[in-house]
Parts: C-alpha cells; sequence; structure tokens
C-alpha cells in the first residue's frame, strides 16, 4: 500500500486534493475512487452521504498514512477545552464535600459555556476515546457522561433548555459519591455485599443534595436518582421499571455503561469501543432502553471508521468498513496491507485504539 496518504476530517478537506484510498459509505457503497481530484460540489456530496473522513494523497511526502494530520490540532484544542471543564468540576465536587451544598447555577454556567459546545463538537467520541486521563475518575467520568448524554439527546432530537437539562443532569449523576466513604469509593478490588449497598445509596444521596436548590428541575433530580435503574426492574434504588424511568435516566444509563466499559478502572482494563459495542448490544435486552441504545450505537460506530487499532496479534491497523448490523465487527487493513474481514475471523480482535 502507498504511504504517502493522511487522514483529513472532511472539514478540512480543500477543492484540488487527490483521494488517496476509496471512499465507502457506511453501507459499503464505494462512492468515489483512488485518484479523484475533489470539487467543491463533491465535497459536499460527501457530507451528504454521511462521510466524515478522507484519506488524502500528500505529494513528495512519505509519512505513514495516520501520523498526525489537521485532525490532531482539532484534537488537541479538545483536550485542553475538557481538562479546563474537569478542573472546574474538581473543585465544585470537592467542595461540594465539605460545604454540603451544590453549586446548581455554577454547573449550569459550566454546562452552557463548556460542555454543550464540545458535546456538539465534530469527532466527539474519537477524542473522548483518547483524551489523556488522570486518576480522578469520577470527575473525569461526570464530565463524559456529560458529554455523550448531550450528543445522545441531540441525536434523540433534544434541543434548546431541554437539551442542557439532560446535560446538567449527566454532570450531576454521580455527585452523590462525594457523601460514599472513599475506602469505598475508590477502594481496588470488588466490593463486598455490605459496601456495595453503601455504594448503591450515591442515587439517592445525590438525589437529597440537589433537592435542596430550588431551581432543580425534574429531569435532573429523576436522572440522578433513576441512573441505576433497569428496563426490566433489576436496577436501583427503587427497583422502577419500564416507562416509569425517566428519560433522562435512560440517556444517561447509556453513556454511563459506555463510559464506564470504555474507561480504565482499579477492577478492569479499558475495553476498545468495538468491544463495548457488542457488549452494549447484549445489555440492550432487558437492561437499557432499546431505542435509546439503537440510537447511540448507530451514530457511534460511526466515529470509528479510519480509526487506527491493534490487533491481538499486535499489529496495527485502520477500520475501513462497518458491517450492516450495529453489532458486526469491522473490516480492517493492516499496517502490511491485509485486508481483514474480523466478523469472518473471529480470532482476531481489536485490543485497544491508538488513534482516533
Ligand atoms: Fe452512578
Amino acid at each position: 500500500m502507498g504511504n504517502k496518504i493522511k487522514r483529513y476530517s472532511l472539514k478540512n478537506v480543500k477543492p484540488g486534493m487527490e483521494v488517496g484510498q476509496l471512499v465507502f459509505t457506511n453501507d459499503g457503497q464505494v462512492v468515489l475512487g483512488e485518484g479523484t481530484i475533489l470539487t467543491p460540489s463533491l465535497i459536499e456530496r460527501l457530507d451528504y452521504w454521511g462521510i466524515t473522513y478522507l484519506l488524502i494523497k500528500q505529494n513528495g511526502d512519505d509519512s505513514l498514512p495516520w501520523q498526525e494530520g489537521p485532525d490532531s490540532l482539532i484534537q488537541q484544542e479538545f483536550f485542553a477545552d475538557y481538562s479546563q471543564t474537569v478542573d472546574v468540576i474538581k473543585q465544585s465536587f470537592t467542595n461540594m464535600h465539605f460545604a454540603n451544598e451544590v453549586p446548581v447555577r455554577k454547573m449550569r454556567e459550566l454546562v452552557d459555556s463548556m460542555i454543550e459546545p464540545l458535546a456538539g463538537s465534530v469527532g466527539v467520541i474519537n477524542h473522548l476515546q483518547m483524551v489523556p486521563r488522570q486518576d480522578d475518575y469520577t470527575f473525569h467520568h461526570s464530565m463524559n457522561v456529560a458529554v455523550a448524554s448531550g450528543l445522545l439527546g441531540r441525536w434523540l432530537g433534544y434541543t434548546g433548555q431541554n437539551l442542557k437539562e439532560l446535560i446538567l443532569a449527566g454532570l450531576l449523576h454521580d455527585v452523590g459519591k462525594m457523601k460514599i466513604p472513599p475506602e469505598i469509593l475508590n477502594k481496588p478490588g470488588k466490593l463486598t455485599v455490605d459496601e456495595m449497598e453503601i455504594m448503591k445509596q450515591h442515587t439517592t444521596r445525590g438525589y437529597q443534595l440537589i433537592k435542596r436548590d430550588a431551581n432543580a428541575s425534574l429531569g435532573v433530580l429523576c436522572g440522578i436518582l433513576q441512573h441505576h435503574e433497569r428496563m426490566d426492574g433489576t436496577g436501583y434504588p427503587l427497583k422502577t421499571a419500564g416507562d416509569k424511568i425517566h428519560p433522562f435516566a435512560k440517556i444517561i444509563a447509556v453513556a454511563d455503561a459506555y463510559d464506564a466499559m470504555t474507561s480504565d478502572r482499579v477492577y478492569h482494563k479499558k475495553i476498545a469501543p468495538f468491544a463495548v459495542v457488542e457488549l452494549l448490544v447484549q445489555e440492550m435486552f432487558g437492561k437499557l432502553d432499546p431505542t435509546v441504545c439503537t440510537m447511540f450505537l448507530n451514530n457511534v460506530r460511526d466515529y470509528f471508521l479510519g480509526n487506527i487499532v491493534q490487533l491481538c496479534d499486535g499489529r496495527e491497523a485502520e477500520v475501513i468498513y462497518l458491517g450492516q448490523y450495529i453489532g458486526s465487527r469491522p473490516v480492517v487493513r493492516t499496517i502490511d496491507g491485509e485486508l481483514l474481514d474480523l466478523e469472518k475471523q473471529k480470532k482476531y480482535t481489536i485490543v485497544k485504539t491508538i488513534k482516533a
């Protein structure tokens, strides 16, 4: 395979650039051949077809195809805004630990000024995968669930104040954890049955904390109280089931599951997003709301196209095609040019994402 190509997100391609590799739509149709020279109308059409990135030929440049392109700059900006926001969350949540009071107004401002724009930014799921994290799990997790809930809410048609309230609910969903003894919250390894019961109280504790604020909306309160309830009534704290669970809580449950699985924790290593998609498909039956889950999975998969991943045999590969069904495994092209359909070749798994 030729190495003189670089990955560009669609919004960074310009007329006159030469396509470096076949371009597929999400259902596997070839829309542009290698060597096509881009024109303004072709770029518009690519957008219409939902293409989010392209491989572009680099004249006289012999870098590897997945070396840094203009995408990386956008990612760096995302990381900077992200870490600034996490710092504010950390400060506010830590104060809460002592002051017994949640700065809801400050959190609302943070949603307006930082989190909602980040949730709407191009490539957000990829950036979230790659964001450098310190060990402050709860703060990063709160941020990620807020962003993912916002993204998911947008896909589900939420707008305006409703969308902002949903993001706020995502941001505050685990705020009750500030009231859980740190030795339980940060315990490496499995919790005992008694410790688990205490841990589960973070839902009611969070609800009580936020309920004191006169401006807290029903959606935010339900999102906090019910985010561990499950469709079949097997969740907690009240074993609420089906449509008795508030839509915000159903959305947060999916965002929460996705982030927990894709993060490194003391008791499990982070799982590559592809495997998470498979796991979420399994969870979807009975536990998570199928409409919310399907919307999330259908959209989130698009972000994985073009990702550079590591296979279980150690080889690096690029994801070039995603199968038709939600749970199907992708087709990848390895660094040595071999095409592998992981749906057929089950012995290969993706162990991690190298570049997204
Ligand atoms: Fe939680």
